[in-house]
């Protein structure tokens, strides 16, 4: 049966709701897909439900923390994968697939035998699991400005994400980040709203296709709601990441009045919503000092009442826990708030108790349980996962094309459209591939953890040869230019060999979250010293970044005669050799601000001061 998910809006009344964002509410009601027209089938459902069913529909697990048997046991609605857990047996498709396998058939052992959602943070391919293919982080893409694209990268994602069974992805990321010395900068495609729109829009399209029930697809799930890019930066003497004082941003607090929220926060998740996203997941941050897991008006009035999103929402990972200091009330504050599934990794025994007691005091009244349910099922029943006789097990069959050579292509066009050349200082590049010496200096050259960023096999990713397949920025440019020219290499540039040019890369080291908040946007010493040996010796030099922002270049900019910001391109490298060397000419157009420094942060397009290093939509191509 095919499950038509996504209403068709006129495109006047989406115009009109992204127009009148400012302060005149989008049309009340306004729904996102045709999610109710389960809900005949739903509700028959929920009536047999017990109030332990139904609780446990609204509990999301970490897998790793699971006892044998406890899905069962307490008819777990979900499972997750954070991004540290992989299965015991391995981190490759196989063991993926058995425990999404074993999960489900514990599942389907319930009472009721409501199968799973399983969720993980495919946030740029399935980039958990060895072998996948890893393609260029969110703000690369925003670069490419290609709708088209994005939608085909996280199609394929979708089906990647399907050769393990696997059926959610906590993506996309909607964020509009306003200060890039925040650590999840690069999981939002730019600090325009109109482009994450866009572009987000084009993910959700491509992870739940045209039908949720389709074998290649999965859920989709916009995130972080509301304005988790626009928190104020604070010196903090702690964090959940660690007791030092350092600059803050992340899971901070949103300053500022609804009409700017609205205006600059909010409108991703119009068309995210118009595109048929069945969840969305609430922010860590505050508005104004009250947390979004817990802000009725945000979760309910604007989300659910005001843009009529009918799916469920999901909270972020313990992020219920921050409401207050006592569990049972962060419980009852965020459901009666609207969250309807909660991401509670290791503490669901109690999450279900406390829940439990909740409803059975009368502070819970079971009507927000049975709305919680309803929206959670109408999206199992879009899914199919409802359907009579429905196998939800994996269908191996998808992992024929598992990180297949045409998938790379794909990922390799994703990187080569999302190179941005901010300087080509009498036209070094293109670089000739013959009868040339060309000497490639940096660590970072040959280094596939650095090339991909975190969110990589593991959480916050890994500076190394990670072992997953793919292709340095160094070996794309020896597969380029092989027996034409001579490419030497080294890695801290202590011993340079004579060359007619130099491709210099410097980036950051992986990190994800809050660990990647900092006060100082400058390159490290250690490339900064790179860069001054090579240039030493005279020749020309091209400075390719790999970082997760835009970087305060100092002296560099003025001693390079290119540079090339590639961002975290992911496994397929050899992209930036297909620019470098003139086989495809650069498109690239910056998707956030390029600062002079740190201190200039935040700054945006629009602002009414606006003096950056490079403007927001600055790319240069060959020639110009
Ligand atoms: C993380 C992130 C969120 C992710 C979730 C599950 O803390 O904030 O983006 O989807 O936990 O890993």
């Amino acid at each position: 049966m095919s499950h038509p998910t996504a209403v068709r809006f006129s495109f006047f009344a989406i115009a009109w709701s992204i127009a009148t964002l400012g302060g005149v509410q989008v049309p009340a009601g306004a729904q996102s897909i045709e999610l109710e027209q389960y809900d005949v089938q739903v509700n028959r459902l929920i009536a047999r439900m017990t109030l332990a069913e139904k609780i446990g529909q609204m509990t999301q697990a970490e897998f790793s923390a699971l006892e044998p048997g406890e899905i069962k046991r307490l008819a777990l609605g979900s499972v997750l994968c954070g991004g540290n857990s992989d299965p015991q047996e391995g981190n490759a498709v196989g063991p993926w697939t058995e425990m999404y396998d074993s999960s489900q058939r514990q599942a389907l052992e319930t009472r009721l035998a409501i199968p799973l959602l399983f969720g993980v943070d495919a946030v740029h391919g399935h980039s958990n699991v060895l072998g996948a293919v890893i393609f260029p982080h969110n703000i690369a893409l925003g670069c490419t400005r290609d709708a088209e694209l994005v939608e085909r990268v996280n199609r394929i994602t979708a089906e990647e994400i399907r050769a393990t069974g696997i059926n959610w992805n906590f993506a996309p990321c909607v964020t509009v980040p306003r200060d890039i010395r925040w650590g999840r900068t690069y999981e939002g495609f730019s600090e325009s709203p109109e482009l994450v729109s866009q572009l987000g829009a084009a993910a959700v399209r491509g992870l739940q296709g045209s039908d949720l029930a389709s074998p290649g697809s999965v859920l989709a799930c916009a995130k972080h709601f509301v304005g988790d890019g626009g928190t104020q930066a604070e010196m903090r003497a702690s964090s959940s990441f660690g007791d030092d004082v350092q600059l803050r941003l992340d899971q901070g607090d949103v300053v500022c009045d609804l009409g700017t929220l609205r205006r600059v926060h909010l409108p991703p998740y119009i068309p995210a919503i118009e595109a048929g996203v069945g969840s969305i997941m609430p922010s860590y941050s505050s508005w104004n000092g009250v947390k979004c897991s817990g802000h009725k008006q945000l979760l309910t009035d604007v989300l659910k009442i005001e843009l009529g999103f009918q799916g469920f929402l999901i909270s972020d990972y313990n992020a219920i826990d921050q409401i207050t200091d006592d569990y049972k009330e962060c419980i009852r504050v965020s459901c009666l708030a609207g969250m309807d599934m909660f991401m509670v990794p290791t503490r669901y025994r109690e999450f279900t108790e406390k829940l439990t007691e909740l409803v059975e005091e009368g502070a819970v009244p079971e009507e927000r349980i049975d709305d919680a349910v309803r929206r959670i099922l109408r999206v199992k029943a879009a899914m199919g996962l409802l359907d009579e006789g429905v196998d939800p097990l994996a269908d191996r069959s998808w992992q024929s094309e598992f990180g297949s050579p045409e998938r790379r292509a794909v990922a390799r066009q994703a990187v080569r459209k999302s190179l941005v050349l901010l300087k080509n200082e009498g036209n070094v590049l293109p670089l000739a591939k013959e009868n040339s010496r060309i000497v490639v200096a940096g660590k970072a050259a040959d280094d596939l953890g650095i090339q991909c960023g975190g969110w990589t096999i593991d959480w916050q990713g890994k500076e190394g040869k990670v072992t997953t397949g793919g292709t340095t920025l160094l070996a794309g440019i020896r597969q380029a230019v092989a027996g034409s020219a001579q490419v030497d290499y080294t890695a801290d540039a202590n011993d340079i060999p004579q060359a007619d040019v130099a491709i210099v890369v410097v980036g950051e080291k992986p990190y994800a979250e809050g660990l990647g908040d900092t006060g100082s946007l400058r390159l490290s010493a250690e490339d900064q010293q790179l860069i001054q040996r090579v240039q030493a010796t005279g020749v020309p030099t091209v400075l390719v970044v790999l970082s997760g922002r835009p970087l305060v270049l100092g002296d560099a900019l003025e001693s390079s005669q290119s540079v090339v910001a590639a961002w975290l391109p992911g496994t397929e490298g050899a992209g930036v050799a297909d620019v470098l060397f003139g086989d495809y000419a650069p498109t690239g157009k910056l998707s956030f601000t390029w600062p002079r420094t740190a201190d200039q942060e935040p700054i945006n397009v629009g602002d009414a001061e606006y003096d950056p290093e490079f403007k927001y939509g600055f790319g240069l191509t060959y020639g110009e």
